[in-house]
């Protein structure tokens, strides 16, 4: 295989059974529709294998919903003279797979030997395509190196999958060995086969299954393609399977070559019509005639423009540049500008964790990246959140308020899906009663993408609709007290080791900001947008009387007004509760829990799990003095534990905000290699994919100081001293502004049609860009 370039390149080097599932994880491929797990072609025991697909969840014989494990294209098993080529069954003389970040394909190299010593290479290449996301491709070759043999290739497409369910008791202390780490967890079948076979013409096999509960029917057919004609063949369709075998007699050192196309369709694919089995079968035909060389191409191709608008370089520290890009490219895979009905799961589609569910990361942490280089893609991932309009105001009458409140943890349908209890039935989750920060989260995101993007057609579309009826909620969810002020109790703030607190200062303040943001944008869509504004009106039941009663009810919102306000309290009696000191720090230098806490007993404790008062910083940075956010920064600080793969991101640019960038590199690498160093021991069950979006924050946000303020994009470039250069693109009001950030200058250019204007500030100086013209200034006195 030809090498890729080592900068572009995550590598794993031997095959190693402790580690196989954390390169599962790391080595997923996916194109925002689907995403496979870096998991062998053959599987092994201890695989925790999967492909999902975005927006397949059904609640099926599981306690809770899940994002579906659906059926295994990759399958595929080879044997060689009677011996199955797989890590159980032969020795592994040699082992390496590279993920080329920058095209999205998995190589693999494997050489086994069997018992006589006789050594054969397997390698393979797959991709889920950019191009056409409904397709996925495999390449397999397998060469016996030292004697002449039989070479048997079975591969297809295997339904028969779970999800995992319930980990089991282990008694303390006792760890499985890696090939039976999975073996005792409970699972949970979501699938149930509806046919397969193969079509007409006998070219191309089908699996089609349906999801037992929410009825999605996902059809699969695959093209099997020998690059020289096997000596026999024929079809496989077993319970719940169907694959092709084939048969070749190969030489001493000669290579054969099989390539599989896979055409993949659900009923729930938005914008489509037919029979899923018709479209997954019509992509394999529309991609046979370039095969699997066409199919990389083009992918490759795709891959190559969103590079382009998102490719992130630090010059001068490679590690953290290949973080960086890592990130990105979990990211790129993550989302699909395509399909406005799903957003991003807290592990993207990369494994099982959090059972695929769309926290406030998809609106916090994630969107920026989208919204600043792919805002197709964020306004689809907003999308996310117009369709399941109706299952959040299910979830509002639930509760007896109005309006349309958002799930903590929601999957297809917007209903809360957050599990009452933890899965060992010991603690009970408040979050999905409590955090219900989130519906101000949704309506921040809104605005932030408005106001980067210039695209005031989303507000017409869906965010004004959900702006209103998520004021609604608020209206009738605030309580009001003795003193005439209205406030909240029973909430949890994003910190959430305290729950049932009042007047959570980051909740109240959100709440004022959302109140206030809604009343602004119903005046302004008045005035440019009167009729729309009426049917959005009539639709829901809005009165001008209403929104005045936002206006005021804003204005009573118990928050933090005062930008001098000092220490903000986190909530009603915060300053009350127990100060516990930190003791006691890991590897990675992050607090650890005091002795005999965990996460659900700290409630009379000061101690935070993630930023809650500094994450107002972080999002209304014009609120608040320099001061005010320096203090609640160094206070807040040190009392957070940062047990949440968030928190450290946002104190990375919070610190940096305030002038404090002591611990900002110790904080961008715990975010950065969260992942790629496992440093929270759980990579196996997918990726951190918010602590990809807030690594690309930490450097966009906070060394390159890039934030949006008065309708402008500002910039303070404070780079740590490892890095000779941060370089990015970001997209400003339909243009795309290069930025090229050093320790004492920096150049900025407007990539803009000839003539066109637009107003930077740099360090604090106003700075005008003409289109094409590259700008350098000083960003920092010399040293
Ligand atoms: C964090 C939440 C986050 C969730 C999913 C939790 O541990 O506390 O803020 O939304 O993980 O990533």
């Amino acid at each position: 295989m030809s090498r890729p370039d080592p900068a572009w390149s995550m590598t794993e080097c031997g095959f190693d059974r402790d580690r196989a599932s954390y390169h599962e994880t790391v080595l997923t491929v996916g194109n925002g529709r689907l995403g496979t797990r870096g998991s062998l072609e053959e599987g092994h025991r201890g695989a925790l294998s999967g492909t999902y697909l975005a927006g397949v969840y059904d609640a099926h014989d599981a306690p809770v919903i899940d994002l579906v494990n659906a059926p295994d294209w990759l399958d595929t098993r080879v044997e060689v003279d009677g011996l199955a080529l797989d890590v159980d069954s032969a020795e592994v003389v040699d082992h390496e797979r590279t993920l080329d970040l920058r095209t999205g394909l998995l190589h693999r190299s494997t050489v086994f030997a069997g018992p006589d010593g006789s050594r054969t290479r397997l390698t393979t290449t797959r991709l889920a395509s950019m191009a056409d996301r409904d397709l996925c491709a495999l390449r397999v070759a397998v060469t016996p190196l030292d004697r002449a043999a039989t070479v048997v290739i079975v591969t297809g497409i295997d339904g028969r999958r779970h999800n995992l369910d319930r980990l089991p008791h282990y008694p303390s202390g006792l760890a499985p060995p890696p090939e039976r780490r999975w073996d005792k967890w409970a699972r949970s079948t979501h699938l149930a086969t509806a046919a397969r076979g193969v079509t007409g013409d006998g070219e191309t096999g089908f699996l089609v299954a349906d999801t037992i509960d929410s009825g999605i029917r996902i059809a699969y057919a695959c093209a099997v393609q020998p690059v020289v004609a096997p000596d026999r063949h024929g079809w496989l369709s077993e319970h719940g399977r169907v694959a092709r075998r084939l048969e070749f007699a190969v030489a001493a050192g000669a290579t054969v070559v099989v390539d599989k196309l896979v055409g993949v369709a659900t009923s729930r694919d938005p914008g489509t019509t037919g029979e899923p089995l018709g479209r997954a079968t019509a992509t394999v035909a529309a991609h046979r005639a370039g095969g699997f060389d066409g199919a990389a191409r083009d992918s490759a191709a795709a891959w190559d423009l969103l590079w382009r608008d998102s490719e992130p370089r630090i010059v001068g520290h490679d590690k953290d540049a290949f973080a960086l890009r890592f990130g990105v490219y979990h990211l790129l895979i993550a989302a699909n500008p395509d399909d406005p009905t799903v957003s991003i799961g807290a592990k993207s589609m990369s494994g099982e964790g959090y059972r695929g569910h769309v926290f406030w990361d998809s609106e916090i942490l994630l969107l920026p990246f989208y919204v600043y280089t792919q805002p197709r893609t964020a306004r689809a991932l907003l999308g996310y959140r117009y369709h399941t309009l109706p299952g959040a105001r299910e979830l509002s009458a639930e509760h007896g308020t109005r309006g349309a409140r958002y799930a903590w943890e929601s999957a297809d349908t917007g209903r809360e899906e957050c599990p009452l209890w933890t899965p060992d039935g010991t603690d009970r989750f408040w979050t999905r009663d409590e955090e219900i920060h989130v519906s101000a989260d949704v309506a921040y995101a809104i605005a932030e993408y408005v106001a980067v993007t210039g695209d005031e057609r989303l507000l017409l579309d869906a965010g004004a609709e959900i702006l209103f009826e998520t004021s609604r909620f608020w209206v009738s969810r605030l309580e009001e007290r003795d003193d005439g002020t209205l406030g909240l109790s029973d909430v949890m703030g994003p910190d959430e080791f305290h729950s049932h607190v009042a007047e959570n200062a980051f909740t109240n303040r959100m709440v004022r900001w959302h109140l206030t943001e809604a009343v602004a944008v119903h005046r302004r869509l008045a005035e440019t947008a009167p009729d729309r504004l009426a049917e959005i009106a009539a639709t829901i039941g809005l009165t001008a009387g209403e929104v005045a009663g936002w206006e005021r009810a804003a204005a009573r919102v118990r928050a933090v007004a005062d930008p001098d306000a000092g220490v903000i309290e986190q909530f009603e009696g915060y300053f009350t509760r127990r100060e516990l000191p930190i003791e006691s720090w890991d590897d990675n230098d992050m607090p650890r829990y005091p002795r005999g806490y965990h996460h659900f007993n700290l409630e009379d404790t000061t101690l935070l799990k993630q930023p809650d008062a500094v994450m107002l910083m972080y999002l209304l940075p014009d609120e608040y003095s320099p001061a005010t956010q320096l203090a609640n920064f160094e206070y807040y600080e040190a009392r957070t534990l940062h047990k949440s793969s968030l928190s450290p991101s946002i104190h990375a640019i919070v610190g940096l905000q305030v002038g404090d960038a002591t611990r900002a590199v110790q904080y961008f690498e715990r975010s950065a290699y969260v992942d790629l160093d496992d440093n929270q021991g759980n990579t196996a069950e997918g990726m951190h994919i918010a602590a990809a979006a807030g690594t690309w924050q930490v450097a966009v946000h906070g060394f390159g100081g890039m934030r949006r303020r008065g309708g402008r994009l500002t910039f303070g470039p404070r780079l740590p001293q490892r890095w000779e250069r941060l370089q990015f693109t970001v997209r400003w009001r339909g243009h795309a502004l290069e930025v090229d950030l050093g320790h004492t200058e920096s150049t900025f250019i407007l990539r803009a049609p000839d003539g066109v204007r637009e107003e930077i500030v740099v360090a604090g100086e106003p700075l005008e860009l003409l289109a094409g013209h590259p700008a350098t200034v000083k960003t920092a006195p010399p040293a």
